[in-house]
């Protein structure tokens, strides 16, 4: 059974992991435990002992050992004597702060209520407990709802609020809190910029609050919405590790805080800045999904758990399956082409044995550079030389697919749409605004904003065979303000906009793919993952920097979800030239595709493609499918090292890429995790090879003269008697 509830105190079992919590006899809903698997409640962590200036609740009496500002607990609210950070903040319409919550009642029901509007973990062969707390005072009631998808040990919660009183405003709502007791832990977070997402930053935990999060109205190139709180010496393998990553897409606020007496909370919710949400009598507000994830084995056991648990229950993909492998013209031709551009493009392709071409920005409105047009979305058949169903007729005719390139969400000023709807735009009436890239963002929080782009984006669909959409979005929201909205739900609405959007479109067009992207990978989370199965990973192309990216990118997301092409040499971000081989093994981890003009490549370069391209569909299942483990840290060591191993251990994928080269190097060793212990593996050219060897000391690259050279090395496990290869 997954939960278990005994005496008021509830248990949630998975796999391999045990959450408990109680409702104590005042009825305040105390943390217990969260952990290995585990059978007996352990209220002897629930210290009792009078401590000064931590307030005791009414009614505790004379119980002055009784504090919320100390005992852990499960959703801490403002008002309780917590000074700690809080999961929710309620404003009565006196302006009077604070709430009461106690336990009302619990139930288990099959599958999970559907979070309103928001995307969420499957309700598919899950349980989910529903914690009802109740401030009798204000008739408001929070109901804290727990799904537990057992195989993938991963436990997601989320939280609603339903009001039966008078209007109330959320001013803070977290969906996920988790206090600790004791422990010495580091908090690992993903941090960047714009093309240099999710450098993991890993620092020990100590007093005072560690706050990330987002008010740019996305989750951010910034700071990604996810945070893991491991023991100060876990490892890849080996310690405790807890992970929360928020299934949303915009403004967030993820916290590690330790409190006087060292005790740990770890919290995720939606940021309070621009959110002051009013939820009228007989409404109900829905606070997004956090998915939260425990390790005893340490950081790639975590990861495997998001990586799987993403695959199987969150994200819609709906050609699943192999991805197309494709091509992309931005870095290929930028705004600079006609329909025969890309038709040659396809059909140099197709030679390539390339499955899909995607037309990126450029085709619409009287798009020449990125100062116009956004919000326009029809066809420039001027500037294509014929119409979007011609071309893409083409393009199929040669047998590939076709992709195209909108961003919906935003507009310049340049366009009719703003001509005629300037109110459409999210800005401060007789402010100047902030410009960024030129453009203004769109007010999703008002559905007929939504509707006039989809209607226009249906247009362009329903007249062109169209198999795929990069939907972009390339600034940050400033400015916040909607002529229609309550001003305290703009942001939050925004994205329900968008959510909206998407949900729709894929209703109407089942089979379409639709790649996330937000100046590459500025709203790479788990919310945009349930509609989009890949996401444009960053916008710097670059081998060695996508090293560093794809390692933090992958301690939270599949490697199946980053979309990483090969592109031309010098490369266009850095200016680095690495070889055709390792920009291919590179981008390889992930959707793997092109985005350089291959119209002007060789017979003989076009063979390498063909080759490349081939060797990915091989290895595809295993990259895909199987287990990630990261081998070395591309940020310090002078080789990145990762691995692809198969569920069943039968069978990896060893690559590795030498990122600093000196004179005289000897061989670097790569200590390979994940193949079955005592058993022996064989590689392509049959060098057989003991696992635990392996594991211990390593394999020895021997390095090649040059710079940024990339070895890979497949491994089958060898079946029977050990002397049945050469040694
Ligand atoms: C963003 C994307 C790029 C490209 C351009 C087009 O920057 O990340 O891949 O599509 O927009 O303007």
């Amino acid at each position: 059974m997954s939960i278990v509830i005994h005496d008021q105190t509830f248990t949630l079992n998975t796999k391999n992991t045990t959450y408990m919590m109680q409702a104590d006899d005042l009825g305040y809903l105390l943390h217990l435990y969260y952990g290995p698997r585990a059978d007996l409640p352990p209220y002897y962590l629930l210290v009792k002992k009078d401590r000064g200036f931590s307030g005791n609740p009414y009614d505790a009496q004379n119980e002055r050992g009784y504090s919320l500002d100390v005992l852990p607990q499960e959703f801490p609210f403002d008002g309780s004597g917590d000074y700690r950070t809080s999961s929710l903040s309620l404003r009565t319409q006196e302006g009077v702060y604070g709430c009461d919550l106690r336990f009302q009642k619990a139930e288990v029901i099959k599958g999970k209520t559907p979070l309103r509007g928001l995307p969420a973990m499957s309700d598919q062969n899950v349980e989910s407990l529903e914690i009802t707390l109740e401030d009798s005072f204000l008739h408001v009631d929070v109901i804290l709802a727990y799904s537990v998808y057992e195989d993938v040990d991963i436990i997601t919660r989320s939280v609603r609020v339903i009001n039966h009183g008078e209007t109330i405003t959320i001013e803070n709502i977290k969906s996920a809190n988790l206090d600790f007791v004791s422990g010495d832990f580091d908090r690992i977070s993903f941090c960047g910029r714009h093309t240099m997402e999710r450098q993991p930053d890993r620092e020990h935990v100590s007093h005072g609050l560690y706050t990330i999060g987002s008010k740019r109205g996305t989750s951010s190139h910034q700071y990604n919405p996810a945070l893991i709180l491991c023991d100060q010496d876990a490892t890849e393998t080996t310690g405790s590790a807890y992970s929360m990553n928020f299934v949303y897409s915009g403004n967030f606020e993820a916290v590690i805080e330790e409190d006087q007496f060292g005790q740990k909370r770890m919290a995720m919710g939606l940021s309070k800045d621009y959110f002051s949400y009013p939820v009228e009598k007989g409404e109900t507000f829905y606070a997004p999904e956090v998915m939260m994830s425990y390790s005893a084995q340490g950081l790639s056991h975590l990861s495997h758990n998001l990586h799987l648990g993403m695959k199987k229950y969150l994200i819609r993909d709906p050609q699943p399956g192999l991805k197309p492998i494709l091509i992309n013209s931005w870095e290929a031709a930028y705004f600079d082409f006609n329909g025969e551009t890309i038709y040659q493009l396809a059909k140099a392709a197709k030679e390539c044995d390339i499955d899909m071409i995607v037309m990126d920005d450029g085709w619409f409105g009287h798009r020449e550079d990125d100062n116009s047009s956004l919000g326009d979305w029809y066809v420039n058949e001027n500037k294509l030389g014929e119409s979007l169903s011609s071309l893409s007729s083409r393009i199929h005719d040669l047998g590939l697919k076709f992709g195209i390139w909108f961003e919906p969400e935003c507009v310049n000023e340049d366009s009719d749409l703003y001509r005629a709807h300037p109110d459409y735009a999210i800005k401060v009436p007789n402010r100047k605004f902030v410009r960024a890239r030129n453009q203004l963002v769109l007010d999703f929080s008002r559905p007929e904003v939504v509707d006039a782009i989809f209607d226009q984006v249906c247009d362009i669909l329903d007249h062109a065979a169209i198999d795929y959409v990069k939907w972009d979005f390339n600034r940050s929201i400033s400015d916040v303000y909607s002529s229609v909205t309550n001003q305290g739900r703009v942001t939050y609405d925004y994205v329900l906009g968008l959510y909206r959007f998407l949900d729709r479109l894929l209703e109407r067009y089942p089979n379409l793919l639709i790649e996330g992207c937000s100046g590459g990978g500025g709203r790479f989370d788990a919310g945009m993952l349930h509609y989009t199965p890949q996401i444009w990973l960053s916008d710097n192309t670059d081998a060695i920097d996508r090293l560093a990216i794809q390692y933090g990118s992958s301690f939270i997301y599949p490697i199946s979800s980053f979309g990483s092409h090969v592109s031309a040499v010098p490369n266009h971000q850095t200016g680095r030239i690495t070889p055709m081989s390792t920009r291919a093994l590179v981008a390889m981890s992930g959707t793997f595709g092109y985005e350089l003009d291959i119209t002007t490549c060789s017979e003989e370069e076009k063979q390498t493609i063909r080759e490349q391209v081939s060797a990915f569909r091989k290895y595809q299942p295993l990259i895909h499918n199987g287990c990630y483990y990261r081998l070395s840290n591309p940020l310090h060591d002078e080789v990145g090292a990762y691995a692809f191993v198969s569920e069943d251990q039968k069978e990896a994928l060893i690559c590795a890429v030498r990122i600093i080269t000196h004179s005289a190097t000897y061989a670097h060793f790569i200590k390979i995790e994940g193949l079955e212990d005592n058993a022996r593996y064989q590689d392509d050219q049959g060098q057989i090879y003991d696992a635990n060897v392996l594991k211990t000391y390593g394999l020895p690259l021997i390095i090649d003269a040059g710079e940024y050279q990339a070895y890979t090395i497949h491994l089958t496990k060898v079946e029977g008697e050990k002397e049945n290869g050469k040694n």
